[in-house]
């Protein structure tokens, strides 16, 4: 399987990755529906969503501030230095990321979309007032510097609200351009992006899955490739010019 990835890999000249959160499991992030992730254990109803802020805006930023302690532990694993090196060796490489943990950026990459936010982002929850900050103080029931009334919230994408359409329109640009898809450690639940697979199937590119487990969209893959992400994708780049 490696091997024949690896051809697909030399063949592709505009190759596009599609992450998920196993992409960082290995660096120590848990994933959302496994068995022990985010989703398991919390309710995404209360934690990600609008009505769960307004209901309990403190609640909301204090599993967010630790989410952040957490990710400050842990570093970029080789799936993500493997996609950096990808960017490096074809200039047409981007990377669209569903995860909102940095790890990318702090591994190197600069192709790269957040199609679901950042955590190292906060917003106004009324008006457009937004702001990057590596060090995000915990600002529970902070109020917008500009507007003075909405409340400050983490510019993460929640369930029941859009994408920001900019990075839609340019990922569908890359999506329905690319020749060879990686559907890179993420269970495929989660529109818009899960819906990038079919579309790049639809407009010719090969699909290679990597993740341990099946998904809705593996029926679409080329080649499915049950490893840990951090075991495979080196192995497909080792020896690539
Ligand atoms: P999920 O938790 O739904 O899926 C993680 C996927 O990673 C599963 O299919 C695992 O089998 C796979 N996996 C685990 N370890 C792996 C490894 N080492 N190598 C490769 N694959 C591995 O996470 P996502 O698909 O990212 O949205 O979930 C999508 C969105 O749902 C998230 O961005 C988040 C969540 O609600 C928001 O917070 C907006």
């Amino acid at each position: 399987m490696i091997e024949q990835a690896k051809a697909l890999l030399r063949g592709a000249k505009r190759p596009l990755a599609l992450a998920g959160a196993g992409l960082s499991a290995e660096s120590g992030i848990p994933t959302f529906r496994n068995s022990g992730g985010l989703w398991k254990e919390k309710k995404a109803e209360d934690l990600a969503t609008p009505d769960g802020f307004r209901r309990d805006p403190q609640m909301v930023w204090e599993w967010y501030a630790h989410r952040r302690d957490q990710v400050r532990e842990c570093k970029p694993n080789p799936g993500h230095t493997a996609l950096v090196e990808l960017e490096r060796l074809r200039p047409e490489f981007w990377l669209l990321t569903q995860n909102v943990d940095g790890l990318s950026r702090t591994a190197g990459a600069t192709r790269v979309l957040e199609l679901h936010g950042s955590l190292w982002v906060f917003k106004c929850f009324t008006c457009p007032y937004s702001r990057q900050d590596l060090q995000v103080p915990t600002l529970l029931n902070n109020q917008c510097p500009v507007c003075k009334t909405g409340l400050l919230r983490p510019g993460v994408v929640w369930f029941h609200e859009p994408l920001d359409p900019w990075i839609v329109s340019r990922s569908q640009e890359l999506v329905t351009a690319c020749d060879l898809l990686l559907v890179v450690g993420t269970s495929a639940q989660v529109y818009p992006a899960a819906g990038f697979v079919p579309l790049a199937m639809q407009a010719g590119a090969k699909i290679i899955e990597i993740n341990p487990e099946d998904t809705p969209m593996s029926k679409y893959a080329t080649l499915t490739i049950r490893q840990p992400v951090g075991k495979a994708l080196p192995e497909m780049l080792a020896g690539l010019i």
